[in-house]
């Protein structure tokens, strides 16, 4: 390649999902697929800076996070550089200079791998397509096809690095992982959701309650792999799958107490899940439990549309629709902030996907 030196940056979010991966095959494949809403505000932000090196026999590169170095984050990135290398042949050419950002607080309890491993993806893709460009290797047709097929790249690459991160380049809804009622969908990347979607759901409100900063104490990998010969595991699948065609029609008839019986159920199902495996965690703390009880009474009070949902932590999201917001935020800072670790909270929405700066 001609380029010696360059440098990109992009942008890109989190995503919350409807309906939950959990529970993986070889190569990053899902078990079952899952639909995510693309944030907005939580992201992370990555510059890749390039240049040509001698040796091409092994990975180079230096990691820095906030402007501190990182030598502790390498190991993940030298695992995510082997499984990718055979899609993009330049990456030993060069020494790269990777400098991330987060606009959420590290210690936040929120992953940072969706957003940060899409982030980095994105800086890879445009550094073989301007690698590319240079020597004239990228024909008429690809050029023609070149933003689907970049986003589609993208997302397969992310999917490598962690999976879920697979549908954090666009928005606002994403789906990962083959269904037979969803047009296009793949277990290898993630698509944008194709079918209609009601009004009711656009501009959805995300707002999440940090209940534990701290460290999980088991991470996604390991409760992916308690995934295999789990007793309940073969029905989990199955029902992920309903739980995504019958959202089809929640979308579009913008059936709000639709999606908050599947939302809330699938949260509910991957704790279930890690309370029923051998051996068997709990993620939630008591505050987790606190706020479910008051969301749900709040409901039942008033018949507002807020329902929550939960990652792999004991951090709450509080999902509504916008014309709710400030009923919700009322209620957050009168009944919910309490059980927040240093009374901490984020308040998102709906996004669009990663962006180049
Ligand atoms: O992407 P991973 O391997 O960190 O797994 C994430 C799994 C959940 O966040 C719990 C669910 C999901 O679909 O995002």
């Amino acid at each position: 390649n001609s380029i010696k030196s360059g440098s990109f940056t992009w942008s890109s979010p989190s995503n919350i999902a409807l309906v939950k991966y959990w529970g993986k095959k070889e190569h990053q494949i899902p078990e079952n697929p899952s639909v995510s809403f693309t944030l907005d505000n939580c992201k992370t932000i990555t510059t890749v800076s390039f240049s040509k090196k001698e040796n091409q026999d092994e990975f180079s590169f230096d990691v820095f996070l906030d402007g501190d170095k990182k030598d502790g984050f390498k190991p993940k990135i030298e695992t995510f550089f082997n499984r990718i290398e055979a899609y993009l042949p330049f990456l030993k050419h060069y020494h790269f200079k990777i400098e991330t950002s987060n606009t959420f607080p590290h210690s936040s309890g929120i992953a940072s791998s969706a957003s940060g491993m899409s982030a980095l993806a994105m800086c890879l893709m445009s550094i073989e397509k301007s690698l590319m460009e240079s020597d004239g290797s990228l024909s008429a047709v690809e050029r023609s096809f070149s933003d689907s097929f970049f986003i589609q790249k993208a997302s397969f690459l992310a999917r490598l690095g962690s999976g879920s991160a697979c549908r954090s380049l666009e928005g606002d809804l994403v789906v990962w992982g083959k269904h037979g009622d969803i047009e296009g969908s793949s277990d290898l990347f993630g698509v944008k959701y194709p079918y209609e979607v009601h009004q009711n759901f656009k501009e959805y409100q995300d707002t999440i309650l940090l209940v534990d900063k701290g460290e999980k104490q088991v991470s996604s990998t390991v409760g992916h792999n308690l995934m295999h010969g789990h007793p309940f595991a073969q029905e989990r699948f199955k029902q992920a799958h309903k739980n995504l065609s019958n959202l089809i029609n929640v979308f579009k008839k913008g059936n709000l107490d639709g999606f908050i019986e599947i939302v809330e159920s699938e949260a509910l199902t991957l704790h279930a899940m890690m309370m029923t495996s051998m051996p068997y965690f709990i993620l939630m703390k008591p505050n987790t439990l606190e706020i479910i009880n008051k969301i749900w009474a709040f409901r039942e009070k008033t018949g507002s549309k807020v329902c929550f949902t939960l990652d792999a932590g004991a951090n709450v999201h509080v999902l509504f629709p916008k014309k709710e917001s400030e009923k919700i935020s009322e209620f957050i800072k009168n009944e919910l902030v309490a059980y927040c670790q240093n009374e901490h909270f984020i308040s998102d929405r709906i996004g669009f996907g990663a962006k180049q700066l």
